[in-house]
């Protein structure tokens, strides 16, 4: 018997303000195909911990938390994400400035890394799969099809990052943001394991005054280039 050809899957990795979850989840929801926000889940190790008193750096006990992660992804027909964690609603929680510093910290962990690959592999099923995160193209879907890295500078993804916050009625300081979004770039691709950067076979997108519809237009292109 032939053995069974996977699903495909369009990897999207890249810093921060990127634009890369809101690229991805266009793109996945234009396709028809499901999509993965693998930062959600070390935002969720991240978030458990504190509500559990774990420290961020207990290495064994992030790697047993992110093993028995209790989450629950409703996921709507925007493929807006709603989360539920150990039976509390924590989606607005979970996209705070201090969880994303507490991800940052737990994902520089390789045992809470390896504890959460096949809870991430698990989510390719037909017709395909758009991932987004850190490392879907160097290390959790090598095999993608099309792998994409999307870059911005970092005073454009701080600039972003407060427009966001600031349209979610939050005032937040830019020039501290401009600080932790560097701080956390260098985390996330200095760290010895599975460090953010472009796979060898990635196509780096410069984000940087470009558009999101231009973004997904151009990623459909890339993607029609690959599938034709
Ligand atoms: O994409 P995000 O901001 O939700 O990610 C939060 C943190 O999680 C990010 O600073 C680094 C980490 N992360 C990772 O190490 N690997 C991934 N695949 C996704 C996120």
């Amino acid at each position: 018997m032939m053995p069974k050809t996977p699903p495909p899957v369009i990897t999207i990795d890249g810093p921060g303000g990127s634009g890369k979850g809101t690229v991805s989840r266009i793109l996945a929801k234009k396709l028809g195909w499901h999509f993965l926000d693998s930062g959600s889940l070390y935002r969720l190790v991240g978030l458990a911990a504190q509500r559990h008193a774990i420290a961020l750096d207990n290495e064994p006990a992030l790697e047993t938390l992110a093993a028995h992660l209790d989450v629950q992804f409703d996921t709507d027909e925007e493929l807006q994400i709603r989360v539920v964690l150990e039976g509390e609603e924590v989606t607005d929680a979970l996209r705070s400035e201090e969880c994303g510093n507490d991800a940052s910290r737990v994902a520089a962990l390789p045992a809470v890394r390896f504890a959460l690959l096949d809870r991430q592999r698990a989510f390719l099923e037909p017709p395909g799969l758009v991932a987004d995160g850190r490392d879907m193209g160097t290390v959790v879907f090598p095999d993608a099809q099309l792998k994409v890295f999307l870059t911005a500078s970092a005073e454009e993804r701080a600039a972003r990052r407060h427009k966001q916050l600031k349209d979610k009625g939050l005032d937040v300081n830019l020039g501290n943001l401009l600080k932790e979004i560097a701080e956390r770039d260098v985390r996330d691709s200095t760290r010895s394991f599975a460090p953010m950067r472009a796979a060898d076979d990635a196509i780096v997108v410069d984000t940087t005054g470009i558009g999101i519809d231009a973004v997904v237009q151009r990623l459909m292109d890339l993607w029609r280039g690959v599938s034709s």
